[in-house]
């Protein structure tokens, strides 16, 4: 038996893209028509279904909750601020707070609005500005009932898939001007974290907790020898570290947040830094099992990435955990191995204070749209008919109780 503290905060995780649906505004909703994706269309009509949804939130007796909000709709052109928008979200936030629930909000979450893109995104000299404008009104409406805040969702995913790998819009292939978003990224970071404070501090209330959801791997070598040994601490600097020991150099950040999935596997077969940095096992070495999405479950690098940040004495909040499956008793595997693996570095001394799963319902997975089943609630596209799984069930015992029978 694994006891959690009796403070812990217990959730599930969302992104306004992923589940509002309709965000005709937003970068990605012209990109997926574009690029010939799967279209996200209504979604899970989380806009207009929240009420709802959080009723089953209440039910599963989790007591956090991470949403995002969705700059396109708050911003839809720009310097327009729509008070339709930022109404819908006091809404949802005061919806969640008398269920008791406690919200933690995300600014930015993959997704522009258009005009923000079309007049290059994250490498426009003026981004850190706009985005800025834009969490200035945002923090402003929402302060009086939102205590945690995560900035930015992802960054190194983020500036990677749309900017280097290619995948997301805007489809940049450039390691120039990934450096460049990665640079911007961070000084949006740092500088949001600064305006929140202040506005929490000219209307005088308690500080808030301001992080960014940090995506995190368990990096592993194939074996011991020179050249992956060489590679796996570099990829633990770089992928890793860098980021948080950045924002922590520059006091930006009161817990840290982390997502973790999976496992990162490093097998190098030449010196080259493209190597060094990118290549990874394809001879299915160490095999584990994997995900719907092929992604290697590997419940102990939870524990590992945990302890990799114990350096930075600060909270940390497991913002995103998950699995897609077909198979919902895999699901509650995987959460039972994750939750003990967040156990063992407790006790070891990191203090981890929630733990948000991915997600609380089954949504547009992004490039791969809606076949990855995610959530602890299945979603029947054709009917919007919302059923409660297994796996939620047993987790709704651990939030209750925060005991989890090992
Ligand atoms: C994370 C994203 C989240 C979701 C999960 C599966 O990288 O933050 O939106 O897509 O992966």
């Amino acid at each position: 038996m694994i006891q959690f503290p009796k403070d812990f905060y217990w959730g599930a995780a969302t992104s306004s893209y992923q589940v509002e649906g309709n965000n005709t505004n937003a970068d990605w909703w012209s990109w997926e028509k574009e690029a010939g994706k799967e279209k996200s269309g209504p979604a899970c009509r989380h806009y207009e279904f929240y009420e709802n949804d959080f009723d089953i939130v209440k039910s599963l007796n989790h007591n956090a909750h991470r949403l995002s909000i969705e700059w396109s709709r708050v911003e839809p052109r720009e310097g327009e601020f729509s008070q339709e928008a930022i109404q819908h979200y006091i809404n949802v936030i005061m919806t969640l707070r008398v269920r008791g629930i406690e919200p933690m909000v995300t600014l930015h979450h993959f997704t522009n609005p258009i005009w923000f893109s079309e007049s290059d995104g994250w490498l426009n000299p003026l981004c850190v500005k706009r985005f800025l404008r834009y969490c200035d009104v945002v923090t402003k409406a929402l302060a009086r009932h939102v205590h945690f805040w995560y900035t930015i969702n992802e960054p190194s995913v983020y500036f990677s898939h749309a900017y280097l790998w290619g995948i997301w819009p805007p489809q940049a292939k450039s390691f120039f001007k990934m450096k460049a978003v990665h640079d911007n990224l961070n000084d949006a970071h740092v500088e949001a974290y600064r305006l929140i404070h202040k506005i929490y501090q000219e209307i005088n209330i308690a500080r808030p907790m301001v992080s960014i959801a940090h995506h995190m791997q368990a990096i592993v070598g194939c074996d011991q020898g020179l050249r992956n040994h060489w590679a796996v601490a570099m990829r633990e600097y770089l992928y890793n570290l860098e980021i948080p020991n950045y924002l922590v150099k520059h006091k930006t950040l009161d817990f840290i947040g982390v997502n973790y999935y999976s496992r990162h596997l490093v097998d190098v077969h030449s010196w080259w830094i493209g190597n060094l940095l990118m290549e990874i096992c394809k001879d299915n070495h160490h095999p584990l099992k994997k995900n719907f999405l092929g992604w290697d479950i590997y419940p102990e690098g939870l524990t590992q990435v945990l302890l990799s940040l114990k350096k930075y004495n600060l909270p940390v909040i497991i913002s995103e955990n998950g699995i897609c499956t077909t198979d919902d008793n895999e699901r509650w595997e995987y959460i039972q191995a994750h939750l003990k693996s967040v156990h063992l570095a407790m006790e070891q001394g990191v203090n981890v204070t929630g733990y948000l799963y991915w997600s609380l319902m089954d949504n547009f997975e992004w490039a791969h749209g809606y076949s990855p089943r995610f959530g602890l609630i299945d979603v029947d596209y054709n009917t919007q008919q919302r059923t409660i799984r297994e796996s939620a069930k047993k987790f709704a015992n651990v939030c209750q109780t925060g005991i989890l029978e090992a």
